[in-house]
């Protein structure tokens, strides 16, 4: 079944066209990666599925399990089981990260363990990511998603500044949540991550990857071939390669 939706999408950010025709689909169950050059629009288009103020969508539309989203406010697509891990999460003083959990679960116990599993009961206290360091606001991400269980995890470079020993804590968290234990089929989560390390695709297995490239989705194929080549040969030659793909497929060469 298909969780998530998109077709030919137009993102605009200040009047600047970002994301431009953007067409995708993701299963229940299946978990996606993205790579793409910085500036590229990756954010753009997690930003753009979670509505995010400031990303408005100028063409095109985005359906979650059979739901029109752009007619949906920021937290009505949250309640709908969309969450979101940021890329750059901000501090908020005044509000300690307990209080933000106890909103997402009223219970308590769960809170405590997920906490413990992430290294974070120490961290409960504090107001959210105020003096946190980058790996602490990483780990803080994950587990305030943990707490909130979306069926939909838009994971914006969840291990970047993260040392190995703690991608390996969010990584194990984030195997939780997807339910990778499961068979394919029984998993109901889903998820998009981006990622340009790849480290955290050493620990969860991914079922597919793709690129984006100036705000277009370029192509896709398994996730350890297109990082090999983007390692290799780097994202123009990647860019070429899937050009000459379509050119073949149009003229029907392969
Ligand atoms: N308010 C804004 N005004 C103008 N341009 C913007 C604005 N916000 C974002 N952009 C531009 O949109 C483009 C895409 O940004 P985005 O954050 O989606 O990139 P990204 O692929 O996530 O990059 P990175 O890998 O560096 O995180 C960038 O060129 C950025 O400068
Ligand atoms: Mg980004």
């Amino acid at each position: 079944m298909n969780v998530l939706q998109i077709q030919n999408l137009h993102v605009a950010v200040e009047g600047k066209e970002i994301i431009k025709g953007v067409d995708f689909e993701l299963d229940q169950g299946k978990t996606a990666v993205m790579f793409g050059p910085n500036g590229s629009g990756k954010s753009t288009l997690l930003g753009a599925i979670a509505g995010l103020p400031g990303y408005e969508i100028t063409r095109g539309s985005i359906w979650y399990k059979g739901r029109d989203l752009r007619s949906l406010s920021i937290d009505e697509r949250a309640r709908l089981g969309i969450g979101m891990s940021f890329q750059y999460p901000p501090a908020i003083k005044g509000v300690r990260l307990s209080t933000l959990l106890n909103v997402l679960s009223q219970d308590a116990q769960t809170m405590l363990t997920n906490a413990e599993d992430l290294n974070m009961s120490e961290y409960l206290d504090r107001d959210i990511n105020v003096g946190f360091s980058g790996g602490e606001r990483k780990r803080s991400e994950i587990l305030q998603l943990m707490i909130q269980e979306p069926d939909l995890m838009l994971l914006d470079e969840p291990e970047s500044g993260v040392d190995i020993e703690n991608i390996s804590i969010i990584a194990a968290a984030l195997k939780t949540i997807l339910e990778k234990d499961k068979p394919i089929k029984k998993r109901m989560r889903s998820a998009i991550i981006i990622t340009h390390t790849g480290y955290i695709l050493d620990y969860i297995n991914a079922d597919i990857a793709y690129v984006i490239m100036d705000g277009h989705l370029l192509g896709c194929g398994t996730p350890g071939e297109i990082f090999e080549e983007i390692r290799a040969h780097g994202y123009k030659q990647c860019c070429e390669c899937f050009a000459e793909k379509y050119q073949n497929i149009q003229t029907g060469d392969i």
